[in-house]
């Protein structure tokens, strides 16, 4: 599918459809519309009436026009109130736009909305690649047929689009070359960690991340290094290995490095994410019900990843960390037993109680690891605990931290993004619950407030960086298709991770 800005009249478009955005409080839609091609116009109008159609967020009407207007179909959707017009509801809307476009089996569109009073129409061409590309991703790896005609309809998307070309209507002269590549490496890096996360973990591994890493880093000029199971020994990463020690698959600890090409970067940053990638609980097993689930372990590391991906094109001034301490958290002969005690890197000792607290052992070294590289800020991306779902929901991840800048630049990244984050309290007297009676600590608190605890947890292993921890448990998968959403991996955090580097 390509994208193209072309600046011409709407009523100028020649293809399959027009998709055609209308604010609910606009002008009228005689009005709204008078740039069409008269006929076309008079066409959509009799339609808008006769459906009493009222353009509410997402609403959608198709109108077939045909004849020799040179078009098939208009189809409208709704943008909702014009004070409300933001990036993030132009993505829903399009999003619900683009799968229309899918349904009428359109090879070739134009896309025609008001342009966004932030950012103008740059930002507005950008938003509408990222959302459409998003919409209809269709995830098919795993199918073997792999087109949707043959067997009726079994999709995680509604079947694939025949979209070829995209027209996006403008009507001044800005850079929209590069707005339309922004929209695509966005999307790009999102699906990659989207296609990350909905694989299984017979497909992929430590291994695999490192290979993806590796792959990366040669496309885009990035350092990649992997460290073996050696090297993480020599470097004392004894909590990482503990988790690592169950399976019968090598870990890998990655560490991917995007630096500018010129000049000192004007901030360096570090990105962690957990990179579990399947959690079985260990021998603190889980129950067999939703353990399926558990390949999503590593949507952090899959963030992170994508991010790289995204960044090492973008090129900004900043120099960036991506560090994932890969492997899978397993039951075998090896596995680490609850009450084990285990060091971490930097000296502190740690009672295993619940072998299924494992990603903040992991996280534990790769924190220790960041903060020698003397970066100015770490943030960590996490599916850490199902307390963060029980509190915050499907659609919104946990934000913790002691750094209240940083929790502010996570959470304006965010909203341009359309990905929600709630700030918890570092509440220090919980730690309390997680002394231990032979060791440092115990890996486990008691239930109640279980995301910060982990929080607490993982701030025993930075010392003086600023740093912040966002649980994505609940938003790194979801079953829902909606706006640019779809079902499977939702890529949740490689957008906000780009926009607050950049913004850095
Ligand atoms: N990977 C899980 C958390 C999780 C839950 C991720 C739901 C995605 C969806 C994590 O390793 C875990 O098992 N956490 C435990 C912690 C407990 C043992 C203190 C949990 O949340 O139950
Ligand atoms: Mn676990
Ligand atoms: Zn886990």
């Amino acid at each position: 599918m390509e994208f193209e800005a072309v600046r011409i009249s709407p009523g100028e478009y020649r293809g399959d459809a027009l998709l055609v955005g209308l604010f609910q409080d606009g002008p009228e839609p005689a009005q709204a519309l008078a740039a069409l091609d008269a006929a076309v116009a008079a066409m959509v109008l009799e339609v808008i009436s006769e459906e009493e159609f009222k353009p509410k967020s997402r609403q959608k009407l198709t109108v077939r026009v045909g004849g020799d207007t040179g078009l098939r179909k208009v189809l409208l959707v709704g943008l909702g109130e014009q004070a409300k017009y933001k990036p993030e509801s132009l993505r829903q809307c399009i999003g619900e736009g683009a799968r229309a476009l899918k349904a009428i089996k359109a090879t070739t569109a134009g896309v025609w909305v008001p342009p966004l009073s932030e950012g103008g129409e740059e930002a507005t061409v950008e938003a509408l690649v990222e959302a459409i590309r998003l919409a209809l991703h269709e995830d098919r790896r795993f199918r073997s047929k792999k087109s949707d005609s043959e067997e009726n309809g079994n999709s995680n998307n509604g079947g694939e689009s025949k979209l070829t070309k995209v027209s996006l209507v403008v009507a001044g002269e800005g850079d929209y070359a590069e707005a339309v590549r922004r929209g695509n490496i966005l999307a790009e890096g999102t699906i990659f960690a989207r296609e990350l996360v909905s694989a299984p973990a017979n497909y992929v591994t430590a291994v695999t991340l490192a290979e993806q890493a590796t792959a990366i880093a040669e496309a885009n000029g990035l350092e990649c290094e992997i460290l073996e199971k050696e090297d993480c020994e020599r470097l004392g990463m004894g909590a990482y290995l503990g988790v690592a020690q169950g399976t019968d698959l090598p870990p890998k600890f990655i560490h991917l490095t995007y630096k500018p090409a010129h000049g000192t970067p004007r901030k360096r940053v570090a990105i962690i994410g957990k990179g579990i990638t399947f959690d079985s609980g260990g021998l603190s097993i889980k129950p067999a019900k939703g353990m399926e689930l558990m390949k999503v372990d590593m949507g952090g590391a899959a963030a992170a990843l994508g991010a790289a991906k995204v960044l090492g094109q973008l090129k900004p001034d900043i120099e960036v960390h991506f560090i994932v301490a890969a492997t899978e958290n397993m039951v075998s002969g090896h596995a680490i037993h609850p009450g084990d005690i285990l060091t971490a890197s930097n000296g502190k000792t740690i009672e295993v109680d619940n072998t299924d607290a494992e990603g903040r052992l992991t996280l534990a070294d790769a924190l220790v690891f960041s903060e020698k590289l003397g970066v100015d800020a770490i943030v960590d991306l996490a599916t850490l605990t199902g307390a963060c779902v029980v509190a915050l929901g499907n659609d919104i991840a946990g934000l913790l931290t002691e750094n209240e800048e940083l929790a502010r630049q996570i959470r304006a990244a965010g909203e341009a993004s359309g990905e929600k984050f709630w700030q918890l309290p570092m509440e220090e007297s919980y730690f309390e619950g997680m002394k231990s009676v032979v060791a440092d600590m115990r890996n486990t608190g008691s239930r109640e407030g279980g995301t910060i605890t982990a929080a607490l947890f993982l701030k025993q292993f930075v010392e003086k960086t600023p740093w912040v921890h966002l649980d994505i448990a609940g938003p790194v998968w979801t079953e829902k298709q909606k706006g640019y959403t779809n079902r499977g991996g939702t890529g949740f955090g490689v957008r906000t991770l780009v926009r607050f580097v950049l913004a850095q």
